[in-house]
């Protein structure tokens, strides 16, 4: 929402939840909440929910960021 120039593949890793009492997911870990301001299906929570463990946290980085097969910055380019 607020970033240019790619920052928004650099994911906020091991920054403090989101609290979002109005949100379908609080609160929000803070990769899921920087998404989730634009993807708010019902589906898209499903999915960033089930690919957050209770131990180890967000693996969004795993497929999303630069150097990932599904990198932001190739999806939202399309
Ligand atoms: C400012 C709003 C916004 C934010 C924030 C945002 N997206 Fe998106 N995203 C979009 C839009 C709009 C599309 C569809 C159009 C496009 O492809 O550019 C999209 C498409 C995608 C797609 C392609 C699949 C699809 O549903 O079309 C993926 C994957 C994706 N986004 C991942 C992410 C991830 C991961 C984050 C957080 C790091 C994120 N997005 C944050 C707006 C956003
Ligand atoms: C194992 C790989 C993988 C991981 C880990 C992963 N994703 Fe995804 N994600 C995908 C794929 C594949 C898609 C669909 C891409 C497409 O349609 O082109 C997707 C789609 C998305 C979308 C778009 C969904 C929509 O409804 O439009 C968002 C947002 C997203 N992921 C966020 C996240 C977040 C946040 C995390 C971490 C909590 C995460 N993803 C973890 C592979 C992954």
């Amino acid at each position: 929402m607020c970033h240019v120039n790619g920052s928004e593949a650099v994911f906020p890793i091991g920054k403090l939840d989101v609290k979002a009492p109005n949100f379908l997911m609080d609160p929000a870990p803070a990769t899921t909440a920087a998404c989730a301001a634009c993807h708010t299906t019902r589906s898209s929570m499903a999915h960033m929910s089930s690919n957050t463990d209770p131990k180890f946290g967000e693996s969004c980085d795993t497929c999303h960021d630069v150097n990932g097969k599904f990198s932001v910055l190739k999806e939202h380019a399309k």
